[in-house]
């Protein structure tokens, strides 16, 4: 069962009229959202739509041309970097650092924003590293260099930085990409657990829809730089909407455990108009 935790951790996030592009190309008109504290919220849609420009939005990496973003109420581009970076992480799609790094050394980043006088880590510094290491599963590759690892180590390794932060927000784009099927609901129930234990408030940015409507209290989709449904997985993760945003004719079922919708794609909607016509011409 999904737990909805009301008590507040005092760090909210909305965003008010963004407007958003790259240099000519507007890639988000006019878009509004509020992040509710302590939930887990996913975002959805196709290739392009817009999820990752949101969200690194939503984390100050991109200036929008219009609107703002807010934490706790005030306006993200005036807060001080450090101060941002204590109550917000985020691990962007497809991050880069120096191939020679070692994962600790990578991991040690996500304090800076904690250190005191001369960037020095201390005791709780040291703690919240180790913490984030034994999470992610990656303490026995703390001293191997990042460009010696698989791409799921290396993930994993991103993960921690983000995690060694311990921000009461956390923004994941595509946290799953590159692991295999067991590491992905292993990151999936460290999310589910640092949301329930720590009441931590987690958007991440999923392509795996059933893994979206399983663990996520809601789902944001994204279509062409716009949201086109929000809401609990059960009343967003619908057929219309298979068809109408990722092109997919589906069952939807319920999940025998949690009661999650679970869809099974068996078409493209083109695809498939084709075939039943050809059916019906014959
Ligand atoms: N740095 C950039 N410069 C120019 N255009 C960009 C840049 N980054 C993204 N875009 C464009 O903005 C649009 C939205 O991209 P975005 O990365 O936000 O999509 P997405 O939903 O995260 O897609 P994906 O599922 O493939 O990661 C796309 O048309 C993309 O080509
Ligand atoms: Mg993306």
């Amino acid at each position: 069962m999904k737990q909805n935790n009301n008590h507040q951790n005092g760090t909210t996030l909305t965003a008010e009229s963004l407007r958003i592009g790259y240099l000519e190309q507007v890639v988000i008109q006019n878009l509004g959202v509020t992040i509710q504290e302590g939930q887990i919220t996913a975002l959805v849609g196709p290739n392009g739509s817009g999820k990752s420009t949101l969200l690194k939005t939503l984390a100050r990496l991109i200036k929008p041309m219009n609107g703002a973003v807010y934490l706790d109420g005030r306006a993200i581009s005036q807060l001080p970097t450090a101060e941002v970076a204590r109550r917000l992480a985020i691990l962007p799609q497809g991050p880069s650092a120096p191939p020679t790094l070692t994962v600790s050394e990578l991991v040690e980043q996500g304090r800076f924003p904690h250190a005191g006088p001369l960037r020095m880590l201390r005791r709780q510094d040291h703690q919240a590293i180790d913490a984030a290491l034994q999470l992610t599963g990656m303490t026995n590759f703390a001293q191997r260099r990042l460009d010696n690892l698989s791409g799921g180590e290396r993930q994993r390794a991103w993960i921690a930085l983000a995690l060694a932060q311990a921000t009461p927000i956390l923004l994941l784009d595509e946290p799953t990409t590159f692991l295999d099927i067991g590491h992905q609901l292993e990151v999936l129930a460290l999310v589910q657990s640092l949301n329930r234990e720590r009441n931590m408030t987690i958007v991440l940015v999923l392509h795996d829809l059933n893994q979206a409507a399983q663990y996520a209290h809601r789902m944001i989709v994204m279509q062409r730089g716009a949201i086109v449904a929000d809401g609990e997985p059960a009343a967003t993760l619908t057929q219309t909407l298979l068809a109408d945003v990722f092109r997919v004719r589906a069952h939807i079922v319920a999940d025998p455990e949690s009661g999650a919708p679970v869809c099974l794609p068996y078409a493209h909607v083109e695809q498939h108009e084709k075939t039943t016509q050809n059916v019906s011409g014959r």
